[in-house]
């Protein structure tokens, strides 16, 4: 599903201008991540994607439906928003009944629901924790039941807001694993984060915000090659980018691959 923003500005009743022309496309099952400083705008950003923020001015499509024509309770069907903060999000009193508040809510049959529960819970390794409150578990596994009630519904469009935060080291490599195979499922995914490292490993396409606007939108190696303009907007490329630049590698890289291969090429042509 296609994902269509035409010069979105935004201002909160307080009077902060968070977007000032905000023009974006995404292809159907495309992934991108948005990074830029505090305040830049990027929550303000994905919440008009499923409609709990419409337009100041401009207009956001997703698919064929106008968000500022579609109410939140029918926008759920195709986008899924996961909060930066899972106390924002869940409400239950247990695993189980959060990940099925949802797809219940959407009205799909009662077989449907209990498949896609099943499959959500199952992807987040939830299975043993479906009696248990989700206030009774760690911060990281809040975020996973977060992430599990907003899998369930099966949206075509998913929107993780800082989804490593908080997260400790085997839950960020298996949210990697998870948007791996979101991206093979075909979802279109926009990932909010400010661990570059996650960034650069996990999403070819990368859109740098600051003030309200977009900076730099492009695949990653030309992103990255920008350090000024991430500067202004408090982002540092990659460790491994900088110590290639550092190195003198000839080319932008940033992953442990890429960085891998660069460097055998400069030792060849060095003759050592
Ligand atoms: N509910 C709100 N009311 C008033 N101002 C807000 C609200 N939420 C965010 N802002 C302001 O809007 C701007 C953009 O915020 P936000 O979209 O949260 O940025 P980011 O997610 O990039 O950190 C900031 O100046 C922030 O202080
Ligand atoms: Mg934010």
């Amino acid at each position: 599903m296609r994902i269509q923003i035409d010069n979105l500005h935004f201002t909160y009743p307080s009077g902060v201008e968070a977007l000032q022309g905000v023009s974006l496309t995404l292809e159907p099952g495309e992934q991108a991540a948005i990074v830029g400083q505090n305040g830049a705008g990027k929550t303000t950003l994905v919440r008009h994607l499923n409609g709990l923020l419409q337009p100041t001015r401009g207009a956001v499509r997703v698919g064929d439906w106008l968000t500022h024509e579609t109410s939140v309770a029918k926008l759920a069907a195709r986008v899924g928003y996961v909060f930066q903060n899972p106390d924002d999000q869940l409400f239950k009193g247990d695993v189980r009944d959060e990940v099925k508040f949802g797809p219940t809510n959407l009205g799909l049959a009662p077989k449907q629901v209990e498949a896609q529960v099943d499959e959500a819970l199952a992807l987040l390794e939830l299975m043993d924790k479906v009696e248990v409150n989700p206030y009774d578990l760690t911060p990281t596994w809040r975020k996973r039941v977060a992430i599990a009630a907003i899998l369930a519904m099966d949206t075509a469009i998913i929107v993780l807001d800082e989804p490593t935060t908080g997260q400790d080291h085997r839950s960020v490599q298996h949210l990697a694993g998870l948007i791996q195979h979101l991206r093979e499922r075909g979802k279109t995914i926009i990932a909010i984060s400010h661990d570059i490292d996650f960034v650069a490993e996990n999403f070819g396409r990368i859109i740098v915000m600051g003030q309200g606007r977009v900076l730099l939108d492009g695949p990653a190696e030309s992103v990255f090659a920008q350090e000024e303009i991430l500067g202004s907007t408090y982002v540092q490329p990659p460790q491994l980018a900088r110590l290639a630049s550092r190195l003198e590698l000839g080319q932008v890289v940033y992953t442990a691959e890429g960085f891998m291969t660069a460097y055998h090429h400069k030792k060849i042509s060095n003759g050592s």
